[in-house]
């Protein structure tokens, strides 16, 4: 536990000019990768409602579901600070239920810190949520759970009233007590400008580079989904490309039986089973049969 990269490490890396990594994942085997490769945090997104479940938005995800995927995560993630993300109307109905819900996530799902979208609007439930010793990272500017209202997945903050008032809330959220903030689709000046004037740590995507850190979707920096090429992504990879490669050259052994081949394959010595009343299964007792199947 000691170990582990927590909330004061990541503001300590915005005071002394590191930029922070985080990156999302959604079971232990990608958690394990980011986190051997040095990821600072690890966000368990709600975004798993489209590349994990294939929505068209992220509004169809559970609680539940949520919970599996950070207790998943978490038993990948040995250093990364483990972020949990709270799902559409887990904390938007009631304080109460916001409490309750962030709570499943650290104490069911082991995230050691959650994310909640909005602006001033929910300062009362921040509070309330650090208030239970829970840590709460923010998020503003598009924020995909607000699909409707925005009219799309639409970069925000374009005008000066809509920047002004994501700057406002960028400082209501230091206020309510947000150890650090998402700020999502926002132009790098406005990004800039709410970096520099707030004292917890910004994490960027789509809101160029003078954020404190980072953070994308690792279906979309591994390139898994080809026809997804937003302006803000870039692909660090083609793993579309090699998965369906590797599963083709898969197939075509399959179909061609050169898979399984003797190497992959186990062996053993004969074992001679003695067929009697008990083994019904087996040959009868004046029909010895050698069979051949324990693993060596
Ligand atoms: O759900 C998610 O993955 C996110 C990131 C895009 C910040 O909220």
């Amino acid at each position: 536990m000691n170990d582990k990269i927590n909330i004061h490490t990541l503001q300590r890396l915005k005071r002394i000019g590191q930029k922070i990594c985080m990156v999302t994942a959604y079971d232990a085997t990608f958690a394990r990768i980011f986190d051997q490769a040095g990821a600072d945090a690890i966000l368990v997104g709600d975004s798993l409602g489209m590349v994990v479940q294939g929505h068209d938005s992220t509004l169809r995800v559970t609680m539940d579901q949520m919970v599996y995927h950070c207790a998943a995560v978490t038993r990948g993630a040995k250093q990364a600070h483990v972020v949990g993300d709270l799902p559409f109307m887990s904390y938007q109905s009631s304080i109460h239920d916001a409490v309750k819900n962030a709570g499943r996530l650290v104490a069911e799902g082991g995230a050691a810190s959650v994310k909640l979208e909005g602006g001033e609007e929910f300062a009362k439930t921040i509070e309330q949520i650090v208030r239970a010793s829970i840590p709460v990272m923010g998020h503003l500017g598009l924020t995909p759970q607000s699909v409707h209202k925005m009219g799309g997945f639409v970069v925000q903050g374009r005008d000066e009233q809509t920047a002004q008032r994501i700057f406002s809330d960028a400082m209501a959220l230091e206020q309510a007590g947000c150890y650090a903030l998402v700020l999502e689709g926002i132009p790098l000046a406005l990004a800039s400008a709410i970096t520099k004037k707030i004292s917890i740590p910004t994490i960027g995507i789509g809101a160029g580079p003078h954020c404190d850190g980072q953070v994308l979707v690792c279906y979309d920096l591994l390139g898994m989904n080809p026809d997804f090429k937003p302006k803000f992504v870039k692909k660090y990879a083609s793993l579309y490309d090699g998965i369906r490669q590797a599963a083709e050259t898969f197939f075509s052994d399959v179909r061609s039986e050169a898979f399984p081949d003797e190497a992959h394959s186990f062996k053993s010595k004969p074992i001679r089973a003695v067929a009697s009343k008990d083994n019904p299964e087996l040959p009868s007792e004046h029909n010895e049969k050698t069979v051949y199947g324990a693993p060596v």
